[in-house]
C-alpha cells in the first residue's frame, strides 16, 4: 500500500524552465525577488534506491516573482556524488542514512569519513557575498542564482576544522557576520563556533569539548550568547572511526543524559554557563533572546529522537504512519547563575516541524511573536505533514491552512516592505497536490492566513526541508534599517 504523497519521495520528472506559472489568485506587485527550495530532487540512483529522507540527490528550485507574475526553473546540484550517481547507477556516496554497497576489502580499508555526500541538499545561504547550498558536511556549494547552475565547493582561506556542521547558520545583521558550529570528531571530540566575516574571512572563536558528541541539526543565537542543546542522541567517535553503518545510525538514544545546554559568549568565545533539562531531541531551533535576566530558547522539541526512524521512506510510504509530534517549546535558563536547571513549558500543542518566523528583522528579539510552520492536523493525524500553522507565541492561538489531498512545506514568510505589524507580508509555501498529481506554489496572507494566490508548477517537486527568499539587490537593500 502506498501513501498518497508518495509521488514526494520519488523522482523528479524533468529540469524545466518556465517563464510564468499559470495562477490562481494574485501575488502582490511588491513581491519582487526569488524564493530557492532545497531537497532531494530524487531517492534512487539507477535501480538503488535512498532509505531516509534526508538522503537523495540535490535539486533546487527557483520562483522568482515580478510585477505580479511567476517564473520557475529546477536544476540538479552537479556535484561529485551526483555526477558518480548518473555515470555509474549507483549510491556511490555515503548520506545521511545510505550507504553505498562495499565489499569486505572496501570496508577495511575505510577510515575515519569515507566518500560522504557533497549533495548539498539541505539549506541555502547568502554567505559573504555567495549563494551556497549547505549539507551537513562543512562544505558549502556555491550556485548561480540567475541561472541554477553551479558554480562548484566554495573554498574559505581558513581551513575549517571539523567534519559536521548544523545547517542552520546564524545572521547577526548587525554586523554581515554569520556563525555556525562545526563538529570534530576525534579522541576527545569538540563543537567549534565559527564566525565568517562578511569578507569571507574565517575564525574558530570558541571551542566545547565533548566526549561523545550529540547531533546537532541546529543552535540558538542570542545578542550575546551561542547556545548549545545537546541532546542525548550521542556517538562513540570510534564508531565513526569503523564506520560500519550508515552516519546517523551511529548514533544512540541515551535519555539519562538529560539534554544539557551549554551557553558560550560569542563575542569572547567563553563558556558562559551549562543548564541541566530533561532528555528531549530537536532539529530545529525558532528564536532565542535574554530578557529579565534569563536566556529564552524558543524551539520545535520531541520527546525522544524517534522522529528519525519515522523518517525512513519504508514508514513514510505507509500512510497510516503516525509521526511523532514536534511541538513549540520554551526554555529558559538563569542568566544570574553559570549553573541550575532549565524551566521549559509548551506554547503550542500544534504538531509542527520546519518552523519559521520574520528572522530579518526580529531574530534574537524577544518581541517577536508568530511562528509558521508545517504541520500535522490532529482529525488527520496519519501521513505527512498536512498543513500550514501560524502559532501567536504569546497567547498559543493558531491559524492554519489546510486543503483536502495537499502536502505543504516549509512556509517562508516574506515581509512588505515598509511594514510595521509583524505580520504584514505572505507566506511562500510549496505544496503538493496529491489528487492532481503537481506542486504548486501558495501565497498566503500571514496576518489573515487565507490564501492569495497560487502559481501552479507542471510536475510534483519533491518534499525538501528549506529555502530562502532572496531580494534583488541585496546589497543595495536597506529595509529593516
Ligand atoms: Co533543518
Amino acid at each position: 500500500m502506498s501513501a498518497p504523497y508518495i509521488t514526494g519521495f520519488s523522482e523528479t520528472p524533468a529540469e524545466i524552465t518556465l517563464e510564468s506559472l499559470p495562477i490562481q489568485g494574485s501575488f502582490p506587485q511588491w513581491l519582487v525577488g526569488t524564493l530557492i527550495r532545497n531537497g532531494p530532487g530524487t531517492f534512487h540512483a539507477g535501480s538503488q534506491s535512498y532509505r531516509h529522507w534526508f538522503d537523495g540527490l540535490a535539486m533546487l528550485h527557483k520562483f522568482s516573482f515580478a510585477r505580479g507574475k511567476v517564473s520557475y526553473a529546477n536544476k540538479y546540484l552537479e556535484t561529485k556524488s551526483y555526477q558518480s550517481a548518473r555515470e555509474t547507477g549507483k549510491i556511490t556516496y555515503s548520506e545521511f542514512a545510505t550507504d553505498p554497497c562495499r565489499s569486505l576489502f572496501a570496508r577495511g580499508m575505510a577510515f575515519f569519513f569515507p566518500k560522504i555526500t557533497d549533495s548539498a541538499k539541505v539549506n541555502v545561504a547568502r554567505i559573504a557575498d555567495h549563494y551556497m547550498a549547505l549539507a551537513e558536511t562543512p562544505i558549502q556549494v556555491e550556485f548561480d542564482i540567475d541561472t541554477l547552475k553551479t558554480v562548484g565547493v566554495f573554498n574559505y582561506e581558513e581551513r575549517i576544522v571539523g567534519q559536521m556542521t548544523t545547517v542552520h547558520p546564524q545572521f547577526d545583521f548587525s554586523t554581515g557576520d554569520v556563525y555556525n558550529v562545526v563538529t570534530r570528531y576525534h579522541a576527545l571530540s569538540h563543537y567549534n563556533i565559527y564566525r565568517i566575516h562578511p569578507s569571507g574571512s574565517t575564525q574558530r572563536i570558541g571551542s566545547v569539548p565533548v566526549m561523545n558528541p550529540a547531533y546537532l541539526h541546529s543552535f540558538g543565537m542570542s545578542h550575546k550568547y551561542i547556545i548549545l542543546a545537546e541532546f542525548p542522541l550521542v556517538v562513540n567517535p570510534i564508531h565513526l572511526l569503523l564506520w560500519l553503518k550508515p552516519y546517523i545510525e551511529n548514533f544512540r538514544w541515551e535519555p539519562a543524559r538529560g539534554t544539557p545546554f551549554t551557553v558560550v559568549n560569542r563575542h569572547t568565545g567563553e563558556i558562559a554557563g551549562r543548564f541541566e533539562c530533561d532528555s528531549f531531541f530537536a532539529f530545529h531551533h525558532v528564536n532565542a533572546f535574554e530578557k529579565g535576566g534569563e536566556l529564552v530558547i524558543d524551539l520545535v522539541g520531541y520527546d525522544d529522537a524517534s522522529i528519525i526512524q519515522s523518517y525512513y521512506l519504508n514508514r513514510l510510504s505507509d500512510e497510516h504512519n503516525e509521526l511523532p509530534a514536534g511541538t513549540l517549546r520554551r526554555y529558559r535558563l538563569p542568566l544570574n547563575q553559570k549553573r541550575g536547571r532549565v524551566r521549559s513549558e509548551v506554547l503550542s500543542d500544534a504538531f509542527m516541524e520546519l518552523p519559521r518566523f520574520d528572522y530579518e528583522r526580529l531574530n534574537m528579539d524577544s518581541s517577536y511573536r508568530y511562528v509558521y510552520a508545517s504541520s500535522i492536523n490532529p482529525d488527520q493525524r496519519s501521513g505527512f505533514y498536512n498543513q500550514v500553522v501560524k502559532i501567536d507565541v504569546t497567547n498559543g492561538r493558531q491559524q492554519t491552512w489546510h486543503q483536502a489531498g495537499c502536502y505543504p512545506g516549509e512556509p517562508v514568510f516574506v515581509g512588505r516592505p515598509g511594514r510595521s505589524a509583524e505580520d504584514d507580508g505572505v507566506i511562500l509555501s510549496v505544496i503538493l497536490d496529491s489528487i492532481k498529481g503537481n506542486s504548486f506554489l501558495l501565497a498566503l496572507d500571514a496576518h489573515t492566513f487565507t490564501e492569495i494566490g497560487r502559481a501552479e508548477v507542471p510536475h510534483p517537486i519533491l518534499f525538501g526541508y528549506h529555502g530562502e527568499f532572496f531580494p534583488p539587490h541585496p546589497t543595495m537593500h536597506s529595509e529593516g534599517s
